[in-house]
């Protein structure tokens, strides 16, 4: 049994608001259905995100090459490295000299990845990581020569699954394992038109409930729950005034739920919720006073066509 969990599912379930932490979505099922999710039309993050490092890949080499010898690109939850790859694909055809570190927690997809990479691009030098990001990162700040910068790339808006004062303690501490001169490249997702930001989590597939659902499920199978998932319904809403579009699964009648790890009976009543995600939504004011309160300078905001996401490269 994961005891860390099993205390966080304890703890989540036997708060006033309940919630589950969003880490627990990603077991097999979740990343599968996160994949999914992101190749839902609605879902337009990915696709910017996309947009972004495809038009600026260029700009982007010439920030990580300036004035250094070479650079580690450093990928912190590489995933399949779908969005990296563009950058990828195209330094290794320019032939420019730098490392590429995916670092993700899941040993199957980092030997999926490092496998792909070697066939896609065998003249590229990789060091996959498979470690938490700050064990990672320890690592890293020992035994990247000076020569070298490191750009740290954090994509796909997974800062947005963190509130504020979350985002400043990410930051700050990134920035202790960095060197001066070191960059990172981080994506945010943008306010815009509420209803677009609502679709792409009440998705017309109902991937995304399903996603949120599967909390329940991975309750039932690691921990001996008997939650029926038909009984709860998910439901996100957006305020636009905070930027915050947060997930709720809501019981839809009175009920009792035991889970029997951890010896433990859970009452909700009709319309109760647990709280499982916020996916915070940024303007570009609020990503400047967040990177200065983390003490990193604004090198350049490279957005989508649309105004729908940033990828931000900072430096310190
Ligand atoms: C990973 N993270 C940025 C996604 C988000 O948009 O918050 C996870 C997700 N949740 C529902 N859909 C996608």
């Amino acid at each position: 049994m994961n005891q860390k969990f099993a205390n966080d599912i304890q703890s989540g379930l036997s708060a006033t608001q309940k919630s589950i932490p969003y880490i627990y979505f990603y077991n097999e099922r979740g990343s599968w259905l996160f994949q999914q999710i992101m190749q839902l039309p609605e879902y337009y993050l990915t696709a910017c995100e996309i947009c972004i490092l495809d038009t600026y890949k260029g700009k982007l080499l010439e920030y990580f090459q300036a004035k250094k010898k070479g650079f580690n690109l450093v990928d912190l939850g590489a995933g399949d490295a779908s969005k990296t790859k563009i950058l990828l694909q195209d330094y290794v055809e320019k032939g420019v000299p730098f490392t590429y570190t995916p670092v993700d927690l899941s040993t199957s997809i980092l030997s999926a990845l490092s496998e792909s990479l070697d066939a896609a691009y065998p003249d590229l030098k990789h060091q996959a990581m498979n470690k938490e990001y700050w064990d990672a990162m320890e690592i890293l700040k020992d035994n990247t020569p000076k020569s070298e910068r490191k750009v740290v790339l954090f994509l796909g808006a997974n800062i947005g699954n963190f509130t504020y004062e979350e985002s400043v303690d990410f930051l700050t501490t990134l920035k202790s394992y960095l060197n001066p001169g070191d960059q990172v490249l981080i994506g945010f997702d943008l306010k815009k038109r509420p209803e677009i930001i609502y679709k792409a989590y009440l998705d017309s597939k109902g991937i995304t409930a399903a996603f949120n659902l599967n909390l329940l499920h991975r309750i039932n199978q690691e921990l001996g729950g008997n939650f029926k998932p038909n009984y709860f319904r998910f439901y996100p809403y957006y305020n636009p005034q905070t930027g915050e579009l947060r997930s709720h699964l809501v019981s839809q009648k009175d009920q009792t739920v035991t889970i029997d790890a951890l010896n433990m009976e859970v009452k909700f009543e009709q319309w109760e919720s647990i709280h499982t995600e916020i996916s915070k939504k940024h303007t570009i004011k609020e990503i400047e006073s967040l990177a200065t309160a983390a003490g990193f300078t604004i090198k350049e905001h490279f957005l989508d066509n649309k105004a729908y996401f940033v990828d931000t490269l900072l430096e310190i």
